[in-house]
């Protein structure tokens, strides 16, 4: 059985009107963020979710760690029903799965201590005794680079992006998650710097085991990190599969696009130019077909009408939402139009 389940996880915001809009009694629109999504994580799994900004990774991760309702569809984690929570489970739940946020500066706390900070959680919920949460958090410190002679009295504002980031997978890990939901972690940092917060986390994921559902636009850090990987385009998944065959065999034309657009740090290496045309948009309102169908060189009438869900199948591990696809690849118009 699988550790998380989302099944037909959906989100909806409501546009905000004005006063004139409501005045005019004008209906008020959607903003179809996340639809109807389907995945599953194993135990000591990495999911990679990756996909061009606005097109609901933060959203899903949020819904995913129990933080937003979803509008419709189930989220199971290890065979219990999590969208729904009483509040008397809900503190079972917010130690079973902890977050790691895009943005080190925001997520600490500036009037606590570094040790104070990776202290709070496991002192909110009660977890052990107070001697034994000082030695946890003190030896959490140790496991992500931060020696605590060094580091346990300093504030936020005396430590560098990388070592707040640090403080962050500390504060996590401490509580002993089963899951892990990481958005985006490194963006905010250095590039020097994010190779070894990679390596950190690759090697607790490993020594902890704990599953992960990690975000990132890059695709050569989930390359190193994910075992499977979800794309996704405006609010849809449209490719699911194990991350080496989603790269190098991508079979949706936006997988496609967006693995071309990669760079390769070879200047002898050509590659067409994508040929995605138009902009992403908002998912205001959107048709019910295949949301890349504005784009698509490949789309025709039936592209705006039909979506194919993905569903999880361990049978058949890689997966495509493309009404076309067979009939693409078998006349080789993916090659031939495609990047
Ligand atoms: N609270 C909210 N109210 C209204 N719209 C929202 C809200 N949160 C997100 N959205 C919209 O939902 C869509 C998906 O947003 P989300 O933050 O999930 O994207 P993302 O893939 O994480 O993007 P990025 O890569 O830029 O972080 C966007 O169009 C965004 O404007
Ligand atoms: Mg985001």
């Amino acid at each position: 059985m699988a550790l998380l389940e989302l099944n037909n996880v959906t989100k909806h915001f409501e546009v905000r009107q004005g006063v004139l809009q409501k005045l005019q009694r004008q209906p008020v629109s959607l903003i179809k963020a996340v639809q109807s999504v389907n995945l599953t994580l194993g135990e000591n799994e990495v999911l990679g979710i990756a996909g061009e900004s606005g097109c609901g990774k933060s959203t899903t991760c949020l819904m995913i760690a129990g933080m937003l309702q979803p509008s419709a569809g189930e989220i199971h984690f290890s065979g219990k029903r999590v969208d729904q929570l009483l509040a008397s489970e809900q503190a079972w739940y917010r130690r079973q799965v902890q977050m790691i946020f895009q943005d080190p500066y925001e997520s600490l706390n500036p009037r606590f201590r570094v040790l104070e900070t990776v202290a709070e959680g496991p002192r909110a919920l009660k977890l052990w005794p107070e001697k034994e949460i000082l030695e946890r958090s003190v030896d959490m410190l140790s496991s992500v680079g931060l020696p605590p002679a060094k580091y346990a009295e300093r504030y936020p504002h005396e430590l560098s992006g990388g070592e707040r980031q640090r403080v962050g997978i500390a504060s996590a890990l401490v509580m002993e998650p089963r899951m892990v939901v990481a958005d985006e972690p490194l963006s905010m940092l250095d590039v020097s710097i994010r190779a070894g917060i990679l390596d950190l986390l690759k090697d607790l994921a490993s020594k902890r085991h704990f599953s992960c559902v990690y975000v990132s636009h890059d695709l050569s850090i989930l390359g190193h990190i994910a075992d499977r990987l979800m794309i996704m385009y405006l609010g849809q998944a449209v490719e699911m599969g194990p991350t080496w065959e989603v790269i190098r065999n991508p079979q949706h034309p936006y997988t496609r696009a967006l693995i071309n657009a990669v760079p390769v740090p070879d200047p002898r290496v050509i590659r067409p130019v994508p040929t995605i045309r138009g902009e992403v948009s908002r998912p205001i309102n959107p048709p019910p077909g295949c949301r890349f169908s504005p784009r698509c060189p490949h789309a025709t009438t039936v592209c705006q009408q039909a979506f194919l869900q993905l569903q999880p199948d361990e049978n058949k591990p890689h997966q495509t939402a493309c009404v076309r696809l067979e009939e693409l690849s078998q006349t080789n118009q993916l090659a031939e139009a495609s990047p």
